[in-house]
């Protein structure tokens, strides 16, 4: 047996898929995460589940947003789409974040929005969700890996079962192989560089692969 099938091989098709329920949740300033989650929408839906795209609240100033188009142009486009609250995450079995990274860390608004689940958290709603992590950021090394570990540290406190896309399949080598969670560099002119389109809809199958297991039982 060939290394990739040794690697690959064998895998157990999941069944019974469609009663997972799939929360979204991104953060975007101009746009490159609300693709990832749209990506992850798709996926999640061939795969039979419930999906939500909801995106965090926006924290920022209208006159920061204002001061570019880019974002203030994104800001418009989304204006319909819902934002995430606790009755979301309470609802979800499954959790896939899409947030760029600011300084190789979170940014504010989804720091917030974490900050917001204390009484989830308290009430033990946040255990056992299945979470996966999707980032950005303008440099290919510019703390894509910190960006989600830190996401990944609160999820701990969560009681939360992180499923990252490790290198469970082929397609997140052309991605740029990041094992914490697909994570693309977006150039000066805001263009996605790698193509990540099936790293993400890899990433969103698998989580619904582990939610599957956690919700029905691996029986
Ligand atoms: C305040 C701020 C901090 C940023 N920090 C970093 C960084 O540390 N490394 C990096 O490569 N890019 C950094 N960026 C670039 C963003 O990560 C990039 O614009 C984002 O990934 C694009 O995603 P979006 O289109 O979904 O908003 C930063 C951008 C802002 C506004």
């Amino acid at each position: 047996m060939g290394f990739f099938n040794k690697l690959f091989g064998n895998k157990k098709e999941t069944d019974n898929m469609s009663n997972v329920k799939l929360a979204v949740i991104y953060y975007s300033s101009t746009g490159t995460n609300y693709q990832l989650a749209k990506w992850a929408e798709e996926s999640g839906k061939a795969e039979g589940a419930e999906v939500k795209v909801l995106k965090v609240t926006e924290l920022a100033p209208d006159a920061a947003i204002a001061s570019n188009p880019a974002w203030q142009a994104h800001v418009d486009a989304t204006k319909d789409v819902p934002e995430a609250t606790s009755d979301d995450l309470e609802w979800a079995d499954a959790v896939i974040f899409s947030i760029p990274t600011r300084f190789g860390n979170l940014p504010s608004q989804v720091k917030q929005f974490l900050d917001l689940q204390g009484g989830l958290w308290a009430n033990g709603k946040t255990v056992n969700k299945v979470v996966s992590g999707m980032t950005s950021a303008q440099n290919p090394h510019g703390g894509q890996e910190a960006t989600l570990l830190a996401l990944y540290t609160s999820m701990f406190h969560w009681g939360a079962i992180v499923a990252t896309p490790g290198y469970s399949d082929p397609v997140l080598f052309g991605a740029g192989g990041n094992p914490y969670g697909t994570s693309v560099t977006v150039g000066q002119d805001g263009e996605m560089v790698e193509d990540v389109e099936g790293a993400v809809k890899h990433q969103a199958k698998r989580t619904i692969e582990v939610a599957t297991m956690v919700k029905n039982g691996s029986k």
